[in-house]
């Protein structure tokens, strides 16, 4: 008789944005003419830029034409695509990180849910509380967070680091000693941003004590201020102890088509073994790589009008995050984020908790959002919402949350 993974037992409900999804979708059955407005999950609205456009449109071409057809890709990935990532995103930062230190993918969000398996699984994980709950969920399903203790929403193998207004939403090096640190900024969901001393500052922590930062920068590219580091390895040291997650979602709009990239440098080590060798390992067996006009779609991201448009897309998101800042500040809510990251991170009014005032936002207002506690246990009391909207839907929901 066959037996299931246990470990899956443990999880907790559905994904939250699963939960989120299916709780919009009962009250749009039930509430047919209401206009909803969604600014729960990080997804975008606006169209792929016309460079990325015309180079998917090419690379369709070649794949009709038997001198251009390409079958499998690379295990790793095309030599294009890992080169253009390797001379934009760290040459050109004066970061050494070289372009066979780089694995495409299908998306941050599947490598930051399956990096957890090379290490073993006695490794000990950190996460901030609150926090992208993949980083949680994978490390449950590889059993290796305990128990759960439904007091205090935590599991027992898990260190949490509280990211609350007391540390301006940034974690505290933790008492305990961790294996793995799961590092997110620009934040999701708080929108926070660390100054680059004080990543240095984990990245000297994670040498000192043997540990492995796994540093998602999914939101790089809405960096405004100076000072915020774009890259893990913009500090020193980071070669020895970093693997760094980077998405074409929130740049690009590839949340549908869907882009990523895994930096694991070659000294990073434990004892004589490469962790670059395990990824290529696992890569080359379970993975058939992110399509060929897909990658030539990332390449031209880094095209010049590719990066002048999406300047100005992003532009555009960050506009919406300036006026949901500033709406809801004028209407006397408490908000924070939204400066280095299309995330508005709000206390939720009269005390109500997350899920109360999903409901009530949802109810009066018509808009989504996602609740802080869905996060972490830290995120109680606390609502997110994105920039991710079109400027027309977000100005009308900001209107409706002034009237509240
Ligand atoms: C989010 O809303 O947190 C993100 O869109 C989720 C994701 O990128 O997977």
């Amino acid at each position: 008789m066959f037996k299931v993974n246990e470990d899956y037992l443990k999880l907790r409900g559905s994904y939250l944005f699963s939960n989120i999804g299916k709780k919009v979708n009962t009250f749009a059955a039930e509430h047919p003419d209401a206009s909803i407005i969604k600014m729960g999950i990080g997804d975008v609205t606006q169209p792929l830029v016309p460079a990325i456009i015309n180079s998917l449109h090419d690379a369709v071409d070649e794949m009709g034409h038997i001198e251009t057809f390409r079958g499998y890709a690379p295990d790793l990935g095309y030599e294009f695509l890992r080169k253009a990532i390797a001379d934009n995103d760290y040459k050109a930062r004066d970061c050494q990180i070289e372009a066979d230190e780089i694995f495409i993918s299908d998306g941050a969000k599947c490598d930051s849910g399956n990096i957890q398996e090379i290490f073993a699984k006695d490794n000990k994980i950190a996460v901030c509380d609150p926090v992208y709950p993949v980083y949680v969920d994978t490390n449950v399903m590889a059993g290796r967070t305990g128990s759960f203790d439904e007091k205090s929403e935590t599991w027992s193998d898990v260190i949490y680091m509280p990211c609350t207004e007391a540390t301006n939403f940034a974690p505290e090096l933790p008492k305990e000693t961790p294996d793995l640190i799961y590092l997110c900024f620009p934040n999701n969901p708080t929108g926070s941003t660390i100054t680059k001393a004080q990543l240095q500052e984990w990245v000297d922590y994670a040498n000192k004590v043997g540990a492995v930062i796994i540093y998602d920068a999914a939101y790089e590219a809405y960096i405004s201020e100076k000072d915020v580091p774009h890259t893990i390895f913009e500090c020193e040291g980071a070669r020895t102890c970093a693997i760094e997650l980077r998405s074409f979602s929130k740049n690009a709009g590839f949340t549908g088509t869907r882009l990523g990239a895994t930096v694991i440098p070659k000294d990073l080590k434990s004892g004589d073994v490469m962790l670059h060798s395990l990824w290529a390992r696992r890569h080359g067996t379970k993975y058939n790589g992110a399509p060929y006009i897909i990658q030539r779609a990332g390449e031209a991201v880094y095209s010049p009008e590719g990066k002048a448009q999406l300047k100005d897309q992003v532009a555009y998101y960050m506009n919406n995050a300036k006026c949901i800042m500033e709406g809801l500040a004028s209407a006397g809510f408490s908000v924070s984020g939204g400066v280095n990251a299309p995330y508005i991170w709000m206390k939720t009014p009269d005390k109500m908790t997350s899920w109360q005032f999903f409901d009530y936002l949802l109810e009066k207002a018509n808009v989504v959002g996602t609740p802080g506690s869905g996060f972490g246990p830290s995120g109680e009391g606390y609502f997110r919402l994105t920039a991710f909207n079109t400027y027309e839907n977000t100005v009308e929901a900001i209107k409706r949350m002034q009237k509240l």
